[in-house]
């Protein structure tokens, strides 16, 4: 029988084949699904372009890719990079992967954009004092319009280790202490940095960091290993990352850390158990900067591919600079030692999200929206809020503050008062130091009518004659501003401190301003907890500033003079002395609680065992009273639900907000738990003698605790304690019984 196709079938066959140009590869059909795109595409490409697609290589600090990068773009072997940025940089690398490659995948850039890009946010430490994710998440939000429009679509960012360990330089880009107001924290970033769709204009991907326990470094020095239960994992460091997978976030770093003997870049229970098993996370996960490689320095790894091998079986799909997976993988893979479903699995995984941020059908970014979507009005104005918020008003001896703006004269002493570098702080981006509002500048705009006298005074190692010239011009004025704490290159990553100790000659400056016998008010910028002990027993008003952002001398200055009304609390725990360290206020109850009056109990015989500042302090200009604490049903079931209410009102005339906080305490149970968890917190805003009644809820997911069997709510009675602290507050009983 004569084999012949209809005339039909064969002039479709003809038309569908490339050769005349009809079809279009699937993977390039925009209409498609991410999914089957992504498919489509892996079919198609070498194994060479895949370990290429799982490469991210470093770009210049300027914005510059480097050479190398070209050819690699060319070649279809560069996933992404980082630092690469701004529309003359990234177009140009981006033409050779999207038009000179054969499969013609974009790169994905990616930046440190942390507390924004070009308009600067106060630092991490400081944004978490506002007590407010609503802020958090329209600086995110600013910070991602910023940072699309140079090119960037991936911010490694919320950085959410939780830190109790002030000597840790990067206890400033974090949430601080406390696992609830961190995942609180850490979805409004996701949120505001990738909205309803990471994919749309103005969005970039976040990235949830660092996978997991960094801030558990021993000895609060930075890259330290790490030893953490599975209570604490489960109940204190896994908490914001689950709270940013809740909240939609696309990407996951992993972090330096030896954790508990297997460094987190290699740690397969935390990426390909938890993180994916469990919570069924879909994004895709890259290591940090050279942390893949790192793994034999850790002493996992015994070479390069033992390394990359490690990693990329343990769920690392992307490597950050190091170049293992680009040139191990290849031999790797053929020696069966990477299998092909974990390298297809990874290489899936970056190109669906490459589909799914629009990257491919807008690879490139339009040079005129830098220019006018940067430090905008609109931004400057959210900054300058976002640093009046974070403002933590630590002590007001006699309401020295605020001061009247007709005052006459004013020292103005310190060196950071006059630093524009230092109220940016640490992972400041693009920011520019010239853009930064000083506090030197902020006073003269908000109390024109003040003679100012400044001195740079003693920072470290001044010489006696600053000090002499400072405490001159001090003596002179009415009041003495003293502006004193760290310069931003002293916290943030490879920045651990063993003091916390201001530092310099700053307290002896301050002890001699002191003797002038005139009013010093302490403005303390830091980017960690400081040992302001002397402060306290000595100065009669201390304003915590931390590194306020673009607009933070101003922001502090209208807070000194009356125009806002400081309404931060501490995210972190601020000891007397570093030798308390760690100390938080989630802390177990021991079985001999500290007792100054009783010998045989946990506490020092050189100090006190209570911290200077605990978590959850700060004052205002305003009073606040709490009352009528109501726990309605008083008694549920294991899986039942309470409301909790209380009164809070502004006893004071003058408007202003607080942060009702709401803490439990159980009991009893399998295990032992915290004297206190914070489960709720409300920052309002009141009139003068305005009240007002706040309800919070209690249920399953603030009752519980992973104990070694699991989540669960536990029967038994627990405290309720609702106040201004996590120390004093109203108190109540909730019992849950089965
Ligand atoms: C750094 C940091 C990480 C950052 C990355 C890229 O070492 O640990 O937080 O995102 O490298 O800059």
């Amino acid at each position: 029988m004569k084999n012949y196709m209809s005339s039909a079938a064969l002039i479709f066959l003809l038309a569908a084949s490339p050769a005349f140009g009809a079809e279009v590869p699937l993977y390039k059909d925009a209409k498609a699904a991410p999914a089957a795109r992504a498919a489509d595409l892996l079919g198609r490409m070498t194994v060479e372009e895949k370990f290429g697609q799982l490469q991210q290589l470093d770009g210049l600090w300027e914005g510059n890719y480097r050479e190398e990068h070209l050819a690699l773009a060319r070649e279809g072997r560069l996933g992404s990079t980082l630092n690469v940025r701004t529309a003359p940089f990234a177009n140009t690398l981006q033409k050779e992967a999207v038009e000179r490659s054969r499969l013609g995948i974009p790169v994905l850039f990616a930046f440190d954009v942390i507390h924004g890009y070009r308009t600067i946010f106060p630092v991490p430490l400081g944004e978490s004092a506002q007590w407010e994710p609503q802020l958090a998440e329209a600086a995110a939000s600013a910070a991602a319009e910023e940072a699309y429009s140079v090119g960037l679509k991936w911010t490694f960012a919320p950085m959410v280790d939780i830190a109790r360990d002030p000597r840790w330089g990067r206890i400033v880009e974090g949430s601080g202490e406390d696992a609830y107001l961190g995942s609180k924290l850490a979805a409004a970033r996701v949120r505001g940095f990738q909205g309803a769709d990471y994919g749309a204009p103005w969005k970039v991907m976040a990235c949830a960091k660092h996978w997991v326990g960094y801030g558990a470094a021993e000895a609060g020095r930075d890259y330290n290993s790490t030893d953490i239960s599975e209570s604490a994992l489960r109940n204190v460091y896994f908490p914001p990352f689950k709270a940013a997978v809740d909240a939609g976030v696309v990407t996951f770093m992993t972090a330096f850390n030896d954790l508990n003997g297997v460094p987190s870049t290699a740690n397969k229970r935390n990426i390909s158990g938890v993180l994916r098993g469990e919570w069924g996370f879909k994004g895709f996960v890259v290591s940090d900067y050279t942390s893949v490689k790192e793994l034999i320095l850790h002493g996992l790894a015994a070479d390069g591919e033992d390394a990359a091998v490690k990693a990329l079986s343990a769920g690392v799909d992307m490597e950050m600079v190091s170049t293992l997976y680009r040139e191990t993988g290849p031999a790797a893979l053929a020696a069966g030692k990477i299998s092909q479903a974990d390298l297809d699995a990874s290489v899936l995984r970056v190109l669906e999200l490459k589909f799914r941020a629009g990257i491919f059908e807008n690879p490139y970014i339009d040079p005129a929206l830098e220019a006018k979507t940067l430090k905008t009005p609109e931004k400057l104005a959210l900054a300058l809020n976002a640093a009046l918020n974070s403002m933590v008003l630590l002590k007001n001896e006699g309401a020295l503050l605020p001061l009247s703006p007709g005052i006459k004269k004013v020292a103005v002493i310190g060196a950071l008062a006059d630093s524009r570098a230092d109220m940016l702080g640490s992972w400041s981006a693009d920011g520019k130091p010239a853009d930064a509002v000083t506090l030197l500048e902020g006073i003269r705009a908000v109390a024109p009518g003040a003679s100012l006298v400044y001195s740079s005074g003693a920072f470290a190692g001044a010489a006696d004659k600053d000090l002499d010239r400072a405490v001159a011009e001090a003596a002179k004025a009415d009041v003495i501003i003293a502006a004193v704490g760290e310069t931003f290159d002293l916290s943030g990553e490879a920045a651990s401190r063993v003091s916390l100790a201001l530092p310099g000659r700053q307290l002896e400056l301050l002890e001699r301003l002191k003797k002038t016998d005139k009013p010093v008010v302490a403005v303390v910028f830091n980017g960690r907890p400081l040992e302001l002990g002397w402060l306290n027993d000595n100065l009669p008003a201390i304003l915590e500033a931390w590194q306020p952002g673009t607009q933070g001398g101003l922001a502090v200055a209208q807070t000194l003079f009356g125009l806002a009304n400081p309404g931060g609390k501490l995210p972190i725990t601020f000891p007397r002395s570093v030798g308390q360290v760690p100390i938080y206020y989630g802390h177990r109850n021991t079985g001999r609680p500290p007792d100054a009056k009783e010998k045989y109990t946990s506490k020092y015989i050189d100090s006190s065992f209570e911290p200077l500042y605990p978590f959850g302090y700060g004052l205002s200009y305003s009073s606040f009273s709490f009352s009528g604490l109501e726990v309605s049903p008083a008694v549920i079931a294991p899986g039942g639900k309470a409301q909790v209410s209380f009164e809070i009102k502004n006893i004071s005339r003058r408007a202003g907000s607080e942060v009702a906080q709401l803490y439990i305490r159980d009991e009893a149970g399998s295990e032992t738990r915290p004297v206190r968890e914070l489960k709720g917190f409300q920052r309002v805003t009141l009139a003068p003698g305005e009240a007002r009644r706040l309800i919070f809820e209690l249920g399953p997911e603030e009752l519980g605790w992973y104990y070694a069997g699991g989540y669960a709510v536990e029967p038994g009675r627990f405290k309720i304690y609702a106040g201004n602290s996590s120390a004093g507050g109203l108190e109540g009983v909730l019992e849950v019984k089965p």
